[in-house]
């Protein structure tokens, strides 16, 4: 068979044909960004607002972390190069225990990316076992699932708490592991981790939770928060008052913290295990230096004007979820994070819809099947702190011009999804 065919292959699979009539018919995918200016974008001639960035505290644009690259880079080189497993730049134990220490847990092991944890972790924490994952959870879970079945772990998914429930009461070879997303990445919604971790520790399954989108954002309540999202955005197991007991969390420093690095947060004993059975601890390039620096930059950043950072984000975001609701729009976020989908009406397409919102100049995140269930297809916008309350004006009058053109659902009555 000529190579070239296996595109056509590809292209038949209707897991792959939402997203492949997208990139070839909107302007929304591998587009070539050739300016940036805070939240504004150019492409060619055009500006847009960025509404597709996940750098939610605005750590990308922040001057006192772009300044602490130059001299790690200067200490470091550009890029370790050797594996986690052969050498480990001084960085490393200094992120690992300052993670630990903001997250309230026992101990953490970093690796270069969340989809590389997944694939690599889930397998060697399930063994033989068993694995019920939530219909939601985001792509890179269900593929470190897939490849725990293919190592023996028998797979099963669930919709609800009742369904979780029930496969937990059936009785299942252990380990049993119970996976799932924080902050779900698509409604931006905060699951039940409390009901999750009472389930779990009475079967004693282990919650593994994904909090990329929460990490950053959420954090431990408190009587001195600056906003509901909690203070200091140590993620979901605090922000939900919980202990670390029965659970594995996994989070991200892509998304708040804007660099390329990601985390577990697990007892030592558990860490030790994982660097000598993870692949990516003992085979994949790491993270580069930058990344690194602008990690260790960014707690500081987060512990000087973390808070307030977050309490503009909240702000912000309440102002377009306010707007949304007040049109009587459908959006499945009922927990005021900083993702906002938007589906647009049954009979509206997405292609058409994505060429106005170009047109209008916002730069959003389309959401096709089957990332999102198909009467959920839309498009999908984050807030940022660095956003500023004129771009939230244009964003939320472009969405009263398409409201007013029923180019989207209706609230429902019960609009968690
Ligand atoms: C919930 C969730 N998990 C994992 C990932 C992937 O993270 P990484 O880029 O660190 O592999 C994403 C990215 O969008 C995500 O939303």
């Amino acid at each position: 068979m000529h190579v070239s065919h296996l595109a056509t292959e590809v292209d038949r699979d209707p897991r792959y044909s939402a997203i492949a009539r997208l990139r070839a018919e909107t302007r929304f995918y591998d587009a070539v960004i050739d300016q940036v200016d805070g939240r504004r974008i150019r492409v060619g001639e055009h500006w847009l607002t960025d509404w597709a960035s996940c750098n939610y505290l605005g750590f990308d644009l922040e001057p006192d972390i772009i300044g602490a690259v130059d001299e790690q880079l200067r200490r470091w080189g550009t890029h370790p190069s050797w594996s986690r497993m052969l050498g480990n730049p001084a960085l490393y134990p200094q992120i690992e225990q300052r993670l630990a220490a903001l997250l309230g847990a026992e101990d953490t092991l970093v690796l270069p990316t969340i989809t590389q944890i997944h694939l690599s972790v889930i397998p060697v924490l399930a063994q033989q076992g068993t694995i019920l994952v939530d219909s939601r959870a985001h792509k890179t879970i269900w593929d470190g699932c897939v490849f725990a079945r293919a190592q023996g772990a028998t797979l099963s998914r669930f919709r609800s708490l009742d369904e979780l429930a029930a496969l937990l009461a059936a009785g299942n070879p252990g380990p049993v592991l119970v996976c799932m997303d924080g902050v779900n990445s698509m409604t931006g919604n905060i699951p039940d981790v409390r009901a999750c971790l009472d389930l779990c520790r009475a079967h004693g399954a282990v919650l593994y939770i994904d909090d990329a989108h929460g990490f950053g954002v959420i954090g431990a309540r408190a009587d001195d928060e600056t906003s509901p999202y909690g203070i200091s955005g140590n993620s979901i197991i605090r922000y939900c008052g919980e202990s670390y007991d029965n659970v594995v969390l996994v989070g991200g420093f892509s998304k708040a913290y804007s660099s390329l690095l990601a985390f577990l947060a697990v007892p030592t004993v558990l860490k030790n295990r994982l660097k000598s059975a993870a692949a990516p601890y003992l085979y994949s390039g790491p993270s580069p230096t930058a990344s690194l620096a602008t990690v260790l930059a960014g707690f500081d950043v987060n512990a000087e004007r973390g808070d307030k950072l977050r309490s503009e984000l909240y702000r912000m975001t309440t102002r377009v979820l306010q707007h949304v609701r007040g049109l009587g729009v459908f959006t499945p976020n009922t927990d005021d994070t900083p993702i906002i989908e938007l589906p647009i009406a049954l009979d509206r397409d997405l292609v058409e819809v994505s060429e106005r919102l170009w047109e209008r100049g916002l730069f959003v995140t389309l959401a096709p099947y089957p990332g999102v269930p198909r009467d959920q297809v839309g498009f999908r916008v984050q807030v940022t702190a660095a956003n500023t309350d004129a771009e939230i004006d244009h964003l939320n009058a472009v969405i009263s011009e398409l409201a007013a053109d029923g180019v989207f659902q209706e609230a429902r009555e019960s609009s968690a999804s």
